[in-house]
């Protein structure tokens, strides 16, 4: 009875609350519900190069996206077109191996091609997807260096048209939440950014021979996390040691106030088969900004129980954090072993499958002229210098200074 006095009125006696924006998958439903875009646009024609772990992802969102439509699959391992073609009902999808890809860069009727492949063959097929006049998301990293990566921006830029590097990261909504409430000045000036990115499963060795290394495979997200959130780039890099026990510092002597931070990493290879192909397995970065800045990165190739991936932020305010993300937010208790929970996602493709729906998403309102790219190409030069700079230091032993054109920088 001592509650009755709060009794309210019926809610339908009340207008109802809005839906939070936050809860951007109520909000798409709605979409879904009125029909729009659908009724707006005509489909958007795709051709997808790749279709193994990031293909594989992609594909699934084209297939689920009502605005597009796959027309042709590019891909060298013939072997699995039936299946594909059964399992996704393609019978109206073209299947092309890399020595026919001209028909897609000469196919008038595609509008965007989007590339998973490799990333020692994006340039090409970037480049002649683009001189095909054809709008062009590509997996990071957009090239294996920053002058093949140049020569796709040129390319884009000669072409008028727009070329997407899909740093899926920038579109979970947790990551994005960070970046918007650290911008908006929630915590005040930033005196410390940590990331933790620990991959899982443990990528083949296959894979790693051809992923152009730690630094420009995985660190570049960690390099575009913190400068897409901060908004300053490293100037120079010391790198000391050698390949096993590296011990590497940054710092600046150039003091610039908004362009110069300071960097010191660790490098290690733990796993003998990473050692023998000359790459690390687990990386730490400390990086000093000039507005007094700290960032760290922690990264390594094997998280044993899940796929790692944190985000902190710290200020005189107040800490601004993106946690693990779990498979379900059931706890249990059990006698009196404590709460046992629920795991964190096991990979990229669950961990981040929100992200990679919203990147497609961005990409199609790209191609529809609704937007800009949101990531810059400077940006993508910026990140693949930062990790290149990386790389030298590692294979050198030496210091390597990292200098910005004005035009390079934020
Ligand atoms: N953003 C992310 O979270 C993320 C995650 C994984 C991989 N990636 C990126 O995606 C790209 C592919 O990586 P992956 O792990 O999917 O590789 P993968 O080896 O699993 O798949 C590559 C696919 O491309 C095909 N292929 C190879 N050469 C080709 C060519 N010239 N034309 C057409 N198809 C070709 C292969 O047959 C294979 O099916 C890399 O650039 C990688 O950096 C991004």
């Amino acid at each position: 009875m001592a509650t009755v006095k709060f009794k309210d009125v019926s809610p339908y006696k009340k207008s109802q609350p809005l839906p939070p924006t936050q809860d951007y998958l109520y909000q798409k439903y709605l979409e879904d519900l009125a029909l729009k875009k659908e009724i707006q646009h005509p489909k958007i024609k795709l051709a997808l190069f790749g279709v193994g772990r990031a293909g594989a992802i992609h594909l699934s969102n084209i297939v689920n996206n009502p605005r597009v439509k796959l027309v042709y699959i590019v891909d060298d391992y013939e072997s699995n077109w039936k299946n594909l073609k059964e399992y996704w009902h393609f019978e109206d999808v073209t299947f092309l191996n890399s020595k026919q890809a001209d028909k897609v860069y000469n196919d008038s009727n595609v509008d965007a091609v989007i590339v998973a492949t490799p990333t020692y063959t994006h340039e090409v097929i970037v480049r002649k997807a683009l001189e095909g006049k054809k709008a062009v998301f590509c997996e990071k990293p957009i090239a294996e260096d920053n002058v093949s990566s140049l020569k796709c921006y040129d390319t884009a830029r000669k072409v008028s048209k727009p070329l997407f590097c899909a740093f899926n990261r920038r579109f979970d909504p947790s990551y994005a939440a960070v970046k918007e409430r650290v911008r908006s000045g929630e915590i005040g000036h930033v005196h410390v950014i940590k990331t933790v990115s620990r991959d899982s499963p443990l990528p083949s060795i296959d894979y790693l021979k051809i992923s152009g290394g730690i630094f420009h495979d995985c660190m570049v997200h960690d390099f575009d996390t913190i400068t897409w959130i901060l908004g300053e780039y490293p100037v120079k890099l010391w790198f000391f040691g050698k390949r096993g026990v590296n011990v590497n510092f940054v710092s600046c002597n150039n003091f610039h106030a908004n362009i110069c931070p300071q960097v010191a990493a660790q490098a290690y290879a733990h796993i003998p088969e990473i050692k023998a192909i000359d790459d690390y397995d687990t990386v730490v970065v400390t990086l000093y900004f000039p507005s007094g800045t700290l960032g760290m990165v922690d990264v390594s190739r094997n998280s044993a129980y899940g796929y790692d991936q944190r985000l902190e932020v710290f200020g005189p305010k107040g800490m601004i954090v993106a946690n693990n993300e779990q498979t379900n937010g059931v706890n249990s208790h059990n006698g009196v072993q404590g709460i046992i929970s629920a795991p964190i996602w096991y990979s990229f493709a669950s961990r981040f499958m929100n992200g990679y729906r919203r990147e497609l998403d961005h990409f199609i309102n790209v191609v529809l002229g609704k937007t800009e790219p949101s990531v810059l190409p400077k940006e993508i030069l910026a990140v693949s210098k930062i990790a290149t700079a990386c790389e030298e230091s590692v294979r050198t032993g030496k210091m390597v200074e990292i200098n910005w054109a004005p035009n390079e920088l934020l």
